[in-house]
């Protein structure tokens, strides 16, 4: 149960130009936020089979992508892009000051050293230096999304139940013939976490489908449940 043995459904549940989440929400303001800051050397961490690297390849001077499932790193290795890495963000292989740009891009949800992550990234960040962060909303891994804890209604809207929201737990999601841990944890463990490490707050948003084209885009809009947060090392 975790994602080297998940490698290959999670490879093929993204198709040629990512899923839904990524594809139609995320990867516009997101690449948007790279380019407004312009860092020189970023590090992708969590970069799995490496899409988002390579929709940076040739923009950033370096451009290494971490990640701990030799399958993924494998398939991003012969994809290309990027310098490819092994390793966790528990304990990132490069010395302090070495990036002005982390990218965790839905991987903060499967880290498990949460705490040990947050002081690596920061270690590895230069002053002024950027950590973009998309994530799902603590809301939505509170109500297990993927097991169908969302109901859609017939006017679009959603009515989910979400349980245990305070409280930072695992679960077990499984769609597509991935199965993995997700971590659970409040939007406000992330913010005090990161206003704890001297971070300052740069950015917020919760991103929605530009022009929907169905009624899946349309019900998204309805309840978003991604957002985006990109926060800034020292004041
Ligand atoms: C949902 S996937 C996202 C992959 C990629 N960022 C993307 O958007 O396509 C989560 C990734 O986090 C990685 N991951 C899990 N635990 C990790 C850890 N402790 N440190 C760094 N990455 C981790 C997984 O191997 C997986 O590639």
């Amino acid at each position: 149960m975790d994602w080297d043995s998940s490698a290959d459904a999670w490879i093929e549940a993204q198709g040629a130009h990512g899923d839904f989440s990524r594809r139609r929400v995320l990867d516009a303001p997101m690449l948007d936020r790279v380019y407004a800051c312009a860092p020189r050397h970023l590090l992708d961490l969590g970069c799995g089979e490496g899409r988002f690297c390579r929709l940076l390849q040739n923009k950033v001077e370096t451009l290494v992508g971490l990640d701990p499932s030799p399958a993924l790193l494998a398939k991003a290795a012969e994809r290309g892009g990027a310098q490819f890495v092994s390793g966790r963000a528990e304990a990132i292989p490069f010395a302090s000051e070495t990036f002005d740009m982390v990218v965790a891009y839905l991987s903060l949800l499967d880290i498990e050293g949460i705490e040990a992550a947050l002081d690596e990234i920061v270690r590895v960040l230069g002053p002024g230096g950027r950590f973009l962060i998309a994530n799902l909303t603590g809301f939505a891994t509170a109500s297990d999304i993927k097991a169908g804890g969302w109901r859609i209604l017939p006017d679009g809207g959603r009515e989910i139940v979400v349980r245990r929201y305070l409280e930072p737990h695992a679960t077990v999601a499984e769609w597509k013939g991935i199965t993995v841990t997700n971590w659970h944890r409040p939007l406000s463990f992330y913010m005090t976490e990161l206003l704890q490490r001297g971070m300052t707050l740069t950015h917020f948003d919760e991103p929605s489908v530009l022009h929907p084209e169905n009624s899946k885009e349309q019900a998204y809009n309805n309840a978003p449940y991604q957002l985006i947060m990109e926060w800034q090392k020292g004041p």
